[in-house]
């Protein structure tokens, strides 16, 4: 793993924003895997900004999102797909015809995740993975005790996930119970990951994803099996890194120079 710890989330969100810029750069038809939830508002804002500028053009990628609350219609306001459209998709030139999220009002869930992993796979799978990270170690949705190979499938949150996302909603108990997501196979098969995760309510579980025993109970370990992940961190997130010197040491402390 790539360890960039930054003096703070803006030179943080900065930094994994220009990883995906580079690499849309460099080939213009990746296929990104993108994510939602409050960390990746201020990629999106980055990205637009570029893309404002001339700096970035989504023109010939395709993207797949990670997961889709099962039960919400494509424009229901708390829908994922509501969220992508609203923070990216409507800002850049994105094909809407590549966007792809997995249908959370499907008649049959279960054959929608199936479908959406073909479809993953028809496309030569994810070019570069975009992840946050939930508190108690998900990766999407693949909540603890998560099989480490799995695929896209239905996953039951756990209330503490539910309690997290309850902001989007207007009560916690409209927060649905299922969700649709990539698996964590899915994800281990993409050629390159970046994470992002930004405050000391993470330091715990980042410390746990990078230097705690890869184990289902925290999903996100997984991703010690992958060859190519990049992590991004603020300072408050990497808090509690055992190896925090080496890290800095290898790659040092990127410093904001705005302050
Ligand atoms: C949700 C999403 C995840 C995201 C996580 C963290 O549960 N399904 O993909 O990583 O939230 O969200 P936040 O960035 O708001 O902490």
């Amino acid at each position: 793993m790539k360890i960039l710890i930054h003096q703070t989330r803006a030179t943080a969100t900065d930094c994994a924003a220009a990883l995906i810029a580079d690499r849309l750069t460099r080939q213009p038809d990746t296929v990104l895997g993108l994510a939602t939830g409050g960390t990746m508002e201020s990629v999106y804002a980055n990205l637009i900004a570029r893309h404002q500028v001339g700096g970035v053009s989504f023109a010939r990628a395709t993207s797949f999102n990670l997961d889709e609350y099962v039960g919400l219609q494509a424009d229901h306001p708390c829908s994922y797909w509501h969220y992508m459209r609203e923070k990216l998709f409507d800002h850049v030139d994105m094909d809407p015809h590549r966007a792809f999220l997995p249908k959370g009002d499907a008649a049959d869930a279960e054959a929608e995740a199936a479908r959406y992993e073909a479809a993953i796979l028809a496309a030569g799978d994810i070019g570069l993975q975009l992840l946050g990270l939930g508190l108690n170690g998900h990766i999407g949705f693949n909540e603890p005790t998560s099989s480490l190979a799995s695929l896209t499938r239905i996953k039951t949150l756990t209330q503490s996930t539910r309690d997290a996302n309850a902001r989007y909603f207007e009560r916690t108990d409209d927060v649905p119970r299922l969700a649709i997501t990539i698996g964590i196979g899915t994800i281990l098969r993409a050629q390159e990951v970046v994470l992002l995760a930004y405050g000391a309510e993470k330091a715990g579980v980042v410390a746990q994803m990078i230097e705690g025993a890869v184990s289902a109970a925290c999903p996100a370990t997984a991703l010690q099996m992958h060859r190519k992940v990049t992590v991004v961190l603020d300072e408050d997130a990497a808090s509690d890194l055992a190896l925090r010197n080496y890290y800095e040491q290898v790659h040092p402390r990127v410093s904001d120079p705005s302050i």
